[in-house]
């Protein structure tokens, strides 16, 4: 058995883990910082590169002891080494440089784009660490009947991915369209011109007045909303467009809400703002938002799957799955509608468990097998790069 540590720190989440070679997750630990950034509404890379530097030696300890994996048994340390904050991606790339080269292990940089769209094939479920620093250090493990409880496709119980497949990454910083003809080999084929889908999750529901982040609470309050009340547009771009843009619909969801803008930019004045809203409006709203967010997705994976129908290049061999990746791929209807989609068409569905769509390293050292198998290792000046490979 080969076991790698995985090292990630790409965003706000400071994450370890180590998988085998049958992509088992024997341990997954995951520190957020939530609590950090959420008054700003976003993340802030300053405060998020120093709470890097606090939690990475105790992230590692930890996932090492729930594997119960001495050091000594490891056989490589994986790292997300690009896409990312730069100040953030440093501290991981640090730490994982310090302890291969200290235990004289392969060093692996993983493309974290690509890692997400592996992260349907790991097995086991993982836990959270959940808030930072010194306020919150309970853990709750991630319960996988949480999905099915609540009416949305749970992950797959045969995570082998049929290829090739057709690979959706949507996250807070991706939303990328691919032909995937292996675990490493991506054909692009489209991504956001302006917001991506998460991002664009997190601004409707800092619209709403839901607070940070806002994926997840958009999600949990559309369950209690009509996805009809507002009607709300599908952007698509051209007609034979495989990019995505959600900027338009934001906009549509804040006029919807505010009424329509006196002055512009910084000046702009609205006449309310959701502070006028009843719980069902707000609801309505999220729900509304949500549906056409998941439509736009829908429509494009429709494109990708017949191309020809589009103008666009077709399939050399017809792909036999979709697999979806990153924060978003949490989302229910989003989950629910993509299987739905997948069945109609004949594909397998791919969906990562809860615990590996948000950020996490599971998938980094999961994906860091492919890459040891094809000998692609790094050595120690392996560089943080702000953007993907792929
Ligand atoms: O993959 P991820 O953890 O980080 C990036 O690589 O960007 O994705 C984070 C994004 C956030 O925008 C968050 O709001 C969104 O994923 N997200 C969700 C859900 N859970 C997380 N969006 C919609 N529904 C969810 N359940
Ligand atoms: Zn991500």
């Amino acid at each position: 058995m080969t076991l790698i540590l995985g090292l990630e720190t790409s965003c706000d989440e400071t994450a370890a883990a180590v998988v085998d070679d049958t992509l088992h997750v024997h341990s997954n630990v995951v520190a957020t910082q939530f609590d950090l950034h959420e008054r700003y509404a976003g993340v802030v890379p300053e405060i998020a590169s120093r709470a890097h530097l606090e939690k990475i030696t105790p992230v590692v300890t930890e996932a090492l002891e729930r594997a119960s994996v001495d050091v000594r048994d490891l056989d490589a340390v994986a790292v997300g080494h690009r896409p990312g904050l730069v100040g953030s991606l440093i501290v991981g790339v640090a730490a994982a440089k310090a302890l291969a080269w200290s235990l004289n292990l392969p060093l692996i940089g993983v493309d974290h784009v690509e890692a997400h769209l592996s992260a349907a094939s790991l097995r086991g479920t993982g836990y959270r660490v959940q808030g930072s620093g010194e306020q919150d250090k309970s853990e709750t493990r991630v319960n996988p009947e949480h999905f099915s409880r609540h009416g949305a496709v749970p992950p797959n119980p045969e995570p082998r991915t049929p290829y090739p497949a057709l690979g959706l990454v949507v996250s807070g910083g991706h939303t990328s369209l691919y032909r995937v003809h292996g675990p490493r080999q991506l054909e692009f084929l489209g991504r956001t011109i302006d917001d991506a889908l998460g991002e664009a999750f997190d601004k409707a529901a800092v619209i709403l007045g839901l607070g940070y982040p806002g994926g997840p609470r958009i999600d949990e309050r559309s369950t209690q909303g009509d996805p009809a009340a507002v009607d709300l547009p599908r952007p698509l771009l051209d007609k034979d467009s495989l990019d995505f843009s959600f900027s338009g619909l934001k906009t549509a969801l804040l006029y919807a809400v505010r009424g329509q803008p006196v002055g512009r930019g910084k000046d702009a004045r609205f006449e309310r703002d959701h502070t006028h809203l009843t719980e069902p409006q707000i609801a309505d709203f999220a729900a509304s938002f949500q549906a056409a967010a998941v439509d736009v997705v829908i429509e494009k994976l429709n494109r990708a799957l017949y191309p020809e129908a589009h103008g666009l290049n077709p399939w050399t061999t017809k792909p036999r799955s979709i697999i979806l990746g990153g924060g978003v791929s949490a989302n229910r209807e989003l989950r629910r509608r993509v299987q739905t989609f997948a069945g109609d068409h004949g594909l397998a569905c791919r969906l990562p468990d809860p615990a590996f769509c948000i950020d996490n390293a599971a998938m980094i050292a999961g994906h860091a097998h492919a890459l040891l198998a094809e000998g692609d290792t790094a050595d120690l000046t392996l560089p943080v790069i702000a953007t993907t490979r792929v």
